[in-house]
């Protein structure tokens, strides 16, 4: 076998084996849609101070891992989207177990409403 032919067929296995590897189906990466991502970037601003999404990590705010979860029910005849706009808008109306009422209750004023949709939008992303 000429050594040019060796090359061609290594050169083919090496082909072979790099496409192979990108056949295999890539993990889907969860995306958020356009608002959700406009949330989360009004969440660091506004809530990250107080609230992690790290679960059972109290900053000065419960953690809000699994928020859109327990939201549906927190309160009686309350959606999970109720819940939380409500928890923004009048945060003493519902006080968490075991905190304090320490949430600016002035944030309906501070965000305007594209950024209160878009925060609850992305807590309803925390399942
Ligand atoms: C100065 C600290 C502070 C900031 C800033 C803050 N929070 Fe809170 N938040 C709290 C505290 C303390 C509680 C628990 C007492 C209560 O229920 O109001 C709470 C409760 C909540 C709850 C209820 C959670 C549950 O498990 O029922 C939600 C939802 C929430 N906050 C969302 C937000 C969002 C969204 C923002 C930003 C727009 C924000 N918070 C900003 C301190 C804060």
């Amino acid at each position: 076998m000429p050594v040019s032919f060796k090359y061609f067929l290594l050169l083919c296995l090496l082909f072979l084996a790099a496409c192979g590897g990108e056949t295999e189906a890539a993990p889907p990466t969860p995306t958020l849609s356009p608002q959700a991502q406009l949330g989360k970037q009004v969440f660091s601003r506004n809530c990250g101070s107080c609230h992690s999404t790290t679960p059972d990590t109290i900053i000065v705010g419960p953690s809000l891992a699994g928020v859109a979860t327990r939201a549906e029910t927190r309160v009686d005849g309350f959606d999970a989207y109720t819940y939380l706009i409500t928890s923004v808008m009048q945060p003493d109306a519902y006080l968490v177990q075991g905190f304090e009422n320490l949430m600016p209750n002035n944030l309906s004023k501070q965000l305007t409403g594209e950024e209160l949709d878009a925060v609850v939008a992305y807590l309803q992303t925390l399942k």
